[in-house]
């Protein structure tokens, strides 16, 4: 079986404080859009995972692995060969391994007869990472918490491109760089807290987002920790951008 795994965007992301545990209490709109990886999954002799990006490990630094894992302690099936087809730049503030732990959480589900809710999905998924869970809504939710609790939204229709550098950046890394007290009130529908210290620690990302803005856009903004920008409104398509839209899956079904 064959499942697609969707890239995700931050339309608007608050950083409210900084909580005991070390995490970020966050509210941000979450929306999932049309740039995929593919994850198949087969009957094998043995677990095993495969990749096409040879710098993504497979071992238990894969989310999908710690994904299958974690399944396995909650309901018993054949083993299985995963196949992970990578399109989602990684360190981009895309979900991309978020989506794929939870397409995996889905797929796994499906292969062993549905045991587990959806509710149960998104409580597993939660365990594996604070973007997990977004991935079980319809693609348009308002996500709070450490990002883990979500209230579905209507569906929106949004079209844009994305600009991803060539450089990423760590999603730790710009949490510890962002000042909880210089934070901004919410005054735009689209802005990221987290983009003053991403731009603080990757100087080259405010060039870029200047270079976005004077082609037109009327948003350029960054989503999750960066470093990927998405660009609305009327502007002149920068080479190697990618056209992006807003997607939505049924209830029953996968993206
Ligand atoms: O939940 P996840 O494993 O994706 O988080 C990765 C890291 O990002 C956390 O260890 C934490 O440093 C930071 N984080 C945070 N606040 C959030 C989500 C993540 O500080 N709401």
């Amino acid at each position: 079986m064959l499942y697609r795994s969707p890239a995700k965007l931050n339309l608007f992301f608050k950083v409210l404080h900084k909580r005991a545990d070390g995490y970020h209490e966050i509210r941000s709109l979450y929306q999932a859009i049309d740039l995929f990886d593919t994850l198949s999954l087969e009957k094998a002799s043995q677990d095993r995972l495969t990749c096409t990006d040879p710098e993504l490990p497979t071992d238990e630094r894969n989310l999908v692995w710690r994904a299958l894992q974690l399944f396995r302690t909650k309901a018993s099936f054949a083993p299985v060969h995963l196949h992970l087809e990578k399109r989602i730049p990684m360190q981009a503030g895309l979900g991309g391994g978020s989506s794929n732990a939870a397409t995996t959480l889905w797929a796994l589900n499906r292969f062993a007869g549905e045991p587990c809710s959806l509710l149960q999905l998104q409580e597993l998924g939660a365990q594996l990472g604070s973007d997990v869970p977004f991935f079980f809504s319809r693609g348009t939710a308002l996500c709070t918490g450490r990002g883990e609790k979500l209230e579905e939204q209507e569906p929106l229709e949004l079209r844009g491109v994305l600009v991803k550098p060539p450089y990423g950046l760590s999603t730790p890394t710009v949490y510890r760089e962002t000042r909880v007290g210089e934070l901004q009130e919410i005054k735009a529908p689209y802005f990221n807290d987290l983009e003053g210290a991403a731009l603080r620690l990757e100087p080259r990302l405010k060039a870029l987002k200047e270079q976005l803005l004077g082609c037109g856009f009327q948003t350029v903004c960054m989503t999750g920790s960066g470093s990927a920008f998405f660009c609305l409104g009327d502007g002149l398509i920068p080479k190697g951008a990618l056209a992006f839209r807003a997607i939505q899956r049924e209830k029953t079904h996968w993206f």
